[in-house]
């Protein structure tokens, strides 16, 4: 396998809006981005992924663009987005901005021109079609709920958008548009940028017949999803979109990629693939409802270390996937897939060791490495995002009360990851001197960065340990590129599995426990040395068994 510069990196997602404000109106900024850039590299992170910071009216919290060449003054001007550049650089820490091309805001100039023309050249960039019999060209269900055909005023056309109606779909067969596109990624790149995470990007393919499909719901749509699940020719484009700009920059890419077959992968992620790397989502999509998340099933222990076991023994002769625990999409993972008996620190550094030090790209959500949870809302009304406010709907619709539908919103939205990033127990947490624009979990006065940053116990602390050890000198080829083994597979409450090392031969075990009770295990060989703890356990050497504590994780190297 062929070494590339971005194997061995931690990476880091910013939602900007909740990092960190400087200015004092209750929304994150660049400068708050800048001045916690220290912070950031004494964690371990290498690459910097921005959450949108395009220019856009914020009707999906920046997902809709309205000019992708400027910063969105709420965040700050592009001096300063040069300065947050350079600043990173001099740290030897790369910046990958959000890519959104599936769709842009309705109120770019591309669309307002479709609008005021919709037979005219710039309709083309996106798709209007007319409808039939009086209705909607076909009966799709967007991701945000609603028909995905929204009417063009003054026009018999409708035009398609698998999101809001305020985020048109663009239209990809189009060369023209494909060539705006591509001149808008290299102008990013030529500024410095390492490369790109790349939005719904599997969604960039349409059936341009449109067909009806047999509806899944009492509102007598079909999810938009099946078809893109069915259409073919993905591939085309986004081999295209590479080779005019990623390939020629040895960009780092990764790609918002849902559910694609093993057969699939090599063409995704192998050595010429589409992409660096994918997300790896097996886990989060345990939890998908058939109808929404007010029938969201919960997710097992079982089920959770078997997705991210059977994803990890898929990928590793492929290539790399990128592991996440959370991301402004989904839950906080302590709440998700912890037990409530483990939903504390040492529940976070357990789940923190298994994500870190799985084969793949680690990618670390602001507020995971100090243990940030879900937040409890006591109404509607404090939820901002688009999709919370569906879901809450579509609970209510299915006959939920209230407090079930709430009870939903709390296990599942988008909202949980996107409050306020705690640095200390100051109003606000520390975020902001102005109320927030998304209130702050009131936990902050508990789980803050200045409580634990210094406390050798901290979830913090831990997290830099983790990452030191991955990247240590001695161990960091077996981690970056060693394959993965499942040990204990039929033990109830373990999460395990070796890291081989190819080369150096070394064998890594990372154990955890899960359960509420302790459990003795065998070593898969003799111990030479305990490598990391997150229980104050100091040695190990030459047993051949260990006993986990209750939520107790050990990296043990093993004797080759
Ligand atoms: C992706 C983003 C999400 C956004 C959607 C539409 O899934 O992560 O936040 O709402 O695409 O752009
Ligand atoms: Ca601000």
């Amino acid at each position: 396998m062929q070494k590339k510069w971005w194997h061995d990196k931690v990476a880091y997602q910013i939602y900007p809006k909740s990092f960190c404000d400087t200015n004092g109106d209750g929304i994150g900024d660049l400068r708050g981005i800048i001045s916690k850039l220290d912070y950031l590299k004494e964690l371990g992170v290498d690459i910097i992924w921005l959450s949108p910071i395009y220019k856009s009216p914020f009707v999906d919290q920046g997902y809709d663009i309205s000019d992708y060449y400027v910063i969105a003054e709420e965040f700050g001007t592009m001096e300063e987005f040069d300065e947050l550049l350079a600043e990173a650089k001099k740290r030897d820490m790369y910046l990958i901005m959000d890519l959104v091309v599936n769709h842009c805001s309705d109120k770019h100039e591309w669309f307002q021109k479709a609008l005021a023309d919709p037979d005219g050249p710039y309709a083309d960039y996106f798709y209007f079609r007319k409808g039939k019999n009086g209705n909607p060209p076909s009966n799709y269900r967007s991701y945000f709920g609603g028909n995905c055909w929204e009417p063009v005023p003054g026009s018999d056309k409708y035009y398609f958008h698998m999101f809001a109606k305020e985020q048109p779909d663009l239209n990809w067969e189009n060369p023209k548009l494909r060539e705006e596109i591509y001149r808008m990624i290299n102008w990013w790149l030529d500024k410095g940028l390492a490369g790109f995470r790349i939005d719904a990007i599997i969604n960039i393919k349409k059936d341009l017949a449109f067909p009806d499909m047999e509806p899944d719901g009492d509102d007598g749509l079909a999810s938009c999803w099946r078809m893109v699940e069915n259409v073919e020719g993905v591939d085309e484009l986004l081999e295209d979109l590479k080779n005019h700009t990623f390939a020629k920059k040895d960009a780092f890419t990764v790609g918002e990629v849902f559910n694609i077959g093993v057969e699939d992968l090599p063409d995704f992620i192998g050595e010429n693939g589409h992409f660096s790397t994918i997300f790896d989502f097996s886990a989060h999509m345990l939890s998908d409802g058939e109808h929404g998340w007010y029938d969201a099933p919960p997710i097992s222990f079982d089920a959770w270390k078997k997705a991210i076991t059977d994803s990890q023994m898929r990928v590793q002769n492929v290539g790399f996937e990128a592991n996440i625990i959370e991301n402004h999409d989904e839950p906080r993972g302590v709440s998700r897939f912890l037990p409530d008996y483990a939903q504390n620190a040492d529940g976070a550094k357990m789940l923190g060791t298994v994500s870190v030090l799985l084969r793949g790209i680690p990618f670390i959500y602001q507020g995971q490495e100090i243990g940030m949870t879900n937040c409890h809302r006591n109404d509607i009304s404090e939820y901002d995002d688009i999709s919370t406010k569906d879901q809450y709907q579509v609970a209510i619709d299915a006959g939920c009360t209230k407090e079930e539908a709430l009870a939903c919103c709390y296990e599942n939205s988008r909202d949980n990851a996107r409050t306020p990033m705690q640095w200390s127990a100051d109003e606000n947490g520390g975020f902001s001197t102005h109320a927030p624009w998304l209130a702050v979990n009131p936990n902050y006065k508990e789980i803050n960065v200045s409580e634990q940053e210094g406390r050798a116990d901290s979830v913090l602390s831990y997290y830099k340990e983790l990452i030191t050890l991955r990247k240590s000198p001695e161990y960091e080829e077996t981690f970056v590129y060693g394959n993965v083994e499942p040990v204990y597979e039929d033990t109830d409450t373990v999460f395990g599995f070796m890291r081989m090392g190819k080369e150096n031969r070394q064998k890594i075990l990372v154990a955890a426990n899960y359960g509420k009770e302790a459990v003795s295990l065998p070593l898969p060989g003799t111990a030479k040395k305990l490598l990391l703890s997150n229980a104050g356990r100091r040695k190990l050497a030459d047993a051949d068994h260990i006993t986990l504590e209750s939520l107790e994780t050990a990296v043990v190297l093993l004797k080759a």
